[in-house]
């Protein structure tokens, strides 16, 4: 796992930050709710790293307390009510409160189609979208008891741009819808809901061969590829009282690619 882009600082202190997904495998390549769970920590935030995966829970943990950070890991499923009451709990009694949440763990689909597997539908389906909606409903209780806080879930441009995703592309456009709801539900209750739409990132979901790495970096307008850390530094300034006037709001963090269309773009791509 590469190093935390960021110097140490206590931009986020006396925070608790649940991260949902923030496990990592061993790899060596950076998961986006490992990179955020990192980068809170760096930042003075203790963190709750929530993951179905023991082993990739932990590595998340053991890198933060290898930094200097301070994190718990708690083993369970956002499909299940009780492990995400269980989670909040958790944050409560290991830190005294609960600031913030991020909603990451998320799967992709064996396939396109629904009529081709319905189970894998509903799989996908429970996991990208009723899990967070299942874990934002508890931590939000536990946020307003803190004197509020805020809400990150983690969608993708696929949910503003067909290529393709299946039960995954309208998963992540049901968080969209997620967020302003909470966003409306929440907001007198002191709770920000906003939502980040990571483009392709050099991460689990993203590992490409080279070939297609490269075509998608000349994609964009910037061209380059984005990592774990593009999102994590977005996620750690909505936590931050920094963003105390933002919420309802779905940011795509994604070098440019869904601000522009394939015509204007035809002439980098030949490069
Ligand atoms: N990588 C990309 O290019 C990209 C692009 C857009 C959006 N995203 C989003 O970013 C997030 C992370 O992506 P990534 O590439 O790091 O993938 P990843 O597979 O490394 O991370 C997903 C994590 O979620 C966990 N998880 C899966 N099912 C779970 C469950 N039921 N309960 C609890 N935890 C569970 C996994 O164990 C894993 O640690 C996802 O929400 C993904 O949709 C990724």
């Amino acid at each position: 796992m590469s190093d935390i882009p960021s110097p140490r600082n206590e931009r986020l202190a006396g925070k608790t930050v649940i991260v949902s997904g923030g496990g990592n495998d061993d790899s060596g390549l950076l998961s986006i709710g490992s990179g955020i769970a990192r980068l809170v920590a760096r930042q003075g935030a203790q963190v709750v790293v929530f993951d179905v995966s023991p082993g990739r829970a932990d590595a998340t943990v053991s890198a933060i307390e290898g930094d200097g950070g301070t994190a718990v890991s708690c083993i369970g499923d956002v499909r299940k009510r009780d492990d995400c009451r269980r989670a909040v709990a958790d944050a409560e009694s290991a830190f005294g409160s609960l600031e913030a949440l991020v909603n990451c763990a998320a799967v992709l689909p064996a396939s396109q189609s629904a009529s081709d597997d319905v189970d894998d539908w509903h799989r996908v389906i429970d996991i990208n979208l009723l899990g967070p909606t299942l874990l934002s409903e508890a931590a939000a209780p536990a946020i307003v008891r803190a004197g509020g806080g805020a809400i990150v879930n983690i969608s993708s441009i696929s949910s503003i741009r067909g290529m393709g995703g299946g039960a995954y592309t309208s998963a992540k456009g049901g968080m969209n819808a997620m967020t302003v709801e909470h966003a409306y539900q929440w907001g007198r209750q002191g709770i920000r809901v906003n939502c980040v739409l990571p483009g392709h990132v050099y991460a689990p979901m993203g590992d490409h061969p080279d070939e297609i790495r490269q075509r998608r970096r000349k994609a964009g307008v910037l061209g380059t590829e984005g990592t774990p850390w593009d999102i994590a530094w977005t996620v750690a300034f909505l936590v931050s009282d920094e963003a105390k006037w933002i919420t309802g709001v779905l940011l795509p963090v994604d070098g440019g690619s869904t601000s522009t269309t394939a015509m204007p773009m035809h002439h980098y791509m030949l490069e």
